[in-house]
């Protein structure tokens, strides 16, 4: 099956780096996703002749896979000329594997989401669904084993894929494998939920690659404690860890644009001047509405601040942006019925003529996320359990003045950045209303100090060096990283 042909350089992922959306006309648009993954592959340039492999995740997308004879080599512009090679996945087979297992039980177990009186329930459904997950992943493993060039490399990436690496093995043995997971992986007692056959699999089949990579040291003992516990160890496959940081070129730039400036200006209007014409503070939030992202707690936590420390009314202003993510799933609809529900309760409780406490905006936008990293004076980043969190990485690299960042120690960045900033337990509430008070009371100087540091630290791996240290590991160059 290997092509004379194919790619040295091959990425896999259910999101691919562009996505289409069908005009009026009836012309199909296509747009540039961002993300690590985008601009770190970009490193290696559009005449390394790398190919993408993704998933169409919609009509339009599937649509531009039917004009292009299949899906082979999409070639984008917007990707900096790499190819991408789109699979029109049955749609029932993709809402299985995608919605069912990979968003509703694998994201479930490593973020430990569930509420387990009434939840998981592995029944006949859950096998229906399993039984498209293995379709979904052997679609991909297909794929890339005919694209793959003689000992091509290929980056395999998280948690929608976790049996690809150990098919791909078994059709192309000559290939070499990674496979890296943005997420946490979840301890072996809550891992072990899993019925034994799926857990079984799922590491066998990350354990077809070559090497597994990991965004902590901590997450990356997680699998090892799975391994050694339910697959009788790693076998030969390596593990190492690599810290995604922010992209401090691209950040700085575009926070710079006018776009921005016009938001900058509109959010000033929204947050307005305190009594004495001084300027509120803010604490900013920038979010994906996920559940484990624990927005609701932080709005809890917000008003908490409020009770306990009412010096801060008509001074403080909570800049909550929460964007839409997997409305296909009721509970992430409700989640963010809810998130609504309380920001509406804290202004009409705690809001007067001239403030309102939480300006919440639902509606993403990037050059608006870009504004209010500048604008922040806090940074709330407080997720229940999370892979990285880039926001944590992105505030302090953009804010103006610098900011003081209250990071929940669940995420994997507070390992690169915990020194700096104040932890918080995501669950204490009151604990996070009082770190908040802590952060808004931070002089500026300190501020600036610790905002530096911040921000050396969140670029300490860029996104192109991210990705080249993993290459380079894989295939043995100089630079491995293990
Ligand atoms: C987060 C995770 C990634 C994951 C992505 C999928 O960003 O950190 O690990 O790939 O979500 O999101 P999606 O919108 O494609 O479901």
């Amino acid at each position: 099956m290997a092509s004379t042909h194919g790619a040295e350089v091959l990425v896999a992922s259910n999101r691919g780096p562009v996505s289409y959306e069908v005009r009026e006309d009836g012309t199909l648009h296509a747009r540039r996703g961002g993300g690590g993954l985008v601009s770190g592959l970009s490193a290696i340039g559009p005449d390394a002749g790398a190919v993408w492999v993704c998933a169409a995740l919609s009509d339009a997308d599937r649509e531009a896979v039917r004009r292009s004879h299949g899906g082979r080599r999409l070639s984008v512009e917007a990707t900096g000329g790499q190819h991408v090679r789109m699979l029109d996945i049955d749609a029932t087979v993709f809402a299985d594997a995608y919605n069912g297992i990979a968003n509703s039980v694998l994201w479930f177990v490593h973020h430990m989401l569930y509420q387990t009186p009434l939840e998981p329930v592995f029944d006949a459904e859950f096998r229906r669904q399993w039984a498209s997950y293995e379709a979904y992943n052997r679609a991909f493993a297909e794929a890339l084993a005919e694209e793959a060039a003689p000992g091509a490399a290929v980056l395999v990436q998280d948690y929608h894929l976790t049996l690809v690496p150990g098919m791909l093995r078994e059709l192309r043995p000559d290939v070499r494998i990674g496979h890296f997971s943005h997420t946490p992986w979840a301890p072996p007692e809550y891992f072990r939920m899993l019925p034994d056959d799926v857990a079984g699999q799922v590491l066998r089949g990350m354990l077809g690659a070559d090497r597994l990579g990991f965004l902590t040291r901590r997450w990356a003992d997680a699998f090892e404690a799975c391994c050694a516990e339910f697959a009788g160890g790693l076998g030969g496959t390596r593990v190492g860890v690599h810290g995604l940081g922010a992209d401090a070129d691209f950040l700085r730039a575009r926070a710079h644009r006018s776009d921005v400036a016009e938001r900058m200006a509109a959010l000033r209007d929204e947050i307005g001047p305190a009594a004495d014409g001084s300027a509120r503070k803010t604490i900013v939030r920038v979010d994906r509405t996920e559940l484990s992202k624990n927005i609701v707690r932080g709005l809890l936590a917000y008003r908490q601040l409020l009770d306990d420390h009412p010096e801060w009314r008509e001074r403080v202003v909570h800049v909550a942006f929460a964007y839409p993510s997997r409305q296909d799933l009721a509970v992430y609809r409700d989640y963010t019925a809810e998130v609504q529900r309380l920001a509406d309760e804290i202004n009409s409780g705690y809001g007067s003529p001239t403030w309102t406490p939480v300006v919440l905006h639902v509606k993403d936008d990037f050059a608006r996320s870009l504004a209010a990293y500048r604008l922040a004076d806090v940074a709330l980043v407080n997720p229940i359990r999370d892979g990285m969190n880039l926001v944590a990485k992105e505030v302090p690299v953009v804010s103006d003045e610098g900011c003081v960042l209250v990071l929940s120690r669940e995420a994997g960045a507070f390992a690169e950045l915990g020194e700096d900033a104040i932890a918080v337990n995501p669950y204490d509430v009151i604990g996070t209303a009082q770190a908040l008070h802590e952060a808004l009371s931070v002089g500026p100087e300190e501020r600036a100090e610790r905002s530096k540091r911040l921000a050396a630290a969140a670029t300490a791996l860029p996104p192109a060096q991210w990705f080249l240290d993993q290459l380079h590991a894989l295939t043995g160059e100089s630079g491995a990283a293990g």
